[in-house]
């Protein structure tokens, strides 16, 4: 049983911050599958590195070890069958196909991919040209990967390992966006430990990272032989008692899909809990800052974590009944959110072969940081997701 009755439900302060126009969407469209058109001869048999150098992102060698080594190679795959529903042009789509034998190679190496974000890699790449054109060849390699990430899952501590070794009991909030990968394949297989797997990943995940005012840690040490609480920290956030903004969105969206695949009630209400409190931190112009401890409009911005937030709200708006006032207030936040993104921080007029300027990767701490201030292959591409859900009724890759 999840207990969140711990966890508070702040009220969304000043809804009418928010408005649900959509007549920047078609614009907004143009632009971004035009530069997924220009950029495309770039990254054919390559991907983009995770974030940029003075906003170019670098090629990458679909090797295995390169594609299996990180947890990026997706977004791009992404980001082209995005491009193919969007405009129907069979050229995305036939980039997007000529990649799967990357990914099959990829995942006949289970050595070259040795950490947990095997969902993020295979979701928008094999699972999506599964579900868009059936291909039995993507199925296969994508139930592959599902196998793959469900071994990874450590039984007494009810929670898939973030690494392979030195790691034992640790887990991270991002991963919440991987099991995913594990609901979709007990649909397909029949098979329920998929999903008990999953489910109580989320499960450890709200107990131990969600804080009782709906604040999260990024990473989490249970016992790995009780898989009882024993410590979070901050990873990427600014320091252990923050609240780094591309952890909330992670289990914001990681939940409202939970949902989808469960229909359980704990995982919706979580999934609320957390959306409100990041409502409720975000700077003027609804673009929130690396970490919601800052609020303010002087702090740098992740325009990374923005559009997953509003891919999420979008979401979660399905499961509200309809008359929920939190209903509306999402789906006006999430439009609002792609709209400022869309009117003030793509790359329009600057040289780049990405579409969003300033989010951040790794914020320079002290120590040089990483993509801090860059654009990031992730935004880009669940910007774009955000976008097809406004433009069309969008059957998830998720
Ligand atoms: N590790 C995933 C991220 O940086 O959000």
């Amino acid at each position: 049983m999840i207990d969140y009755g711990r966890i508070c439900l702040e009220e969304v302060k000043n809804p009418e911050r928010f408005d649900g126009n959509t007549d920047f969407v078609k614009d907004a469209v143009d632009y971004a599958v035009k530069k997924v058109w220009d950029v495309m001869g770039d990254f054919v048999h390559y991907h983009p590195s995770p974030s940029s150098t003075d906003l170019m992102y670098k090629q990458l060698l679909n090797t295995p070890e390169m594609l299996g080594g990180d947890w990026v190679g997706g977004f791009w795959t992404g980001m082209l069958w995005l491009s193919y529903e969007l405009t129907g042009n069979e050229v995305y789509r036939a980039v997007a196909e000529a990649q799967l034998e990357d990914y099959k190679k990829c995942v006949e190496t289970p050595e070259a991919v040795w950490h947990h974000d095997i969902g993020f890699l295979y979701i928008p790449s094999s699972v999506a040209q599964y579900k868009l054109t059936g291909s039995q060849r993507a199925k296969k390699v994508s139930l592959k990967a599902a196998k793959l990430l469900a071994k990874r899952f450590c039984r007494n501590a009810g929670i898939i390992q973030v690494r392979n070794r030195n790691a034992q009991g640790d887990f991270i909030i991002d991963c919440c966006m991987n099991v995913p990968l594990l609901f979709w394949a007990s649909t397909m297989t029949q098979d329920r430990e998929y999903n008990y797997k999953a489910y109580s990943h989320l499960a450890q995940a709200i107990r131990c990272m969600v804080r009782d005012d709906a604040s999260t840690y990024q990473c989490y040490q249970v016992d790995e032989l009780t898989g009882e609480p024993v410590r979070g920290w901050q990873g990427q956030g600014y320091d252990d008692d923050s609240c780094w903004a591309r952890g909330q969105v992670w289990i914001m969206y990681g939940l409202a899909i939970g949902y989808r695949y469960t229909q359980e009630k704990a995982l919706l209400e979580v999934a609320k809990r957390v959306s409100n409190y990041f409502l409720n931190r975000l700077p003027s112009d609804l673009i929130c800052d690396w970490d919601l401890m800052f609020t303010e409009d002087d702090v740098q911005r992740d325009t990374s974590s923005a559009p997953v937030a509003a891919c999420a709200l979008l979401e979660l708006e399905k499961y509200l009944d309809a008359d929920d006032p939190l209903r509306e207030v999402y789906h006006n936040a999430a439009v609002s959110i792609m709209r400022n993104l869309a009117e003030h921080y793509t790359t329009k007029g600057v040289e780049s072969n990405g579409l969003l300027q300033h989010g951040v990767y790794c914020k320079d701490k002290g120590d040089g940081g990483l993509g801090d201030d860059e654009c990031c292959i992730w935004g880009d591409y669940f910007y774009m997701e955000g976008l097809t859900r406004l433009a069309k009724d969008w059957k998830m890759y998720w």
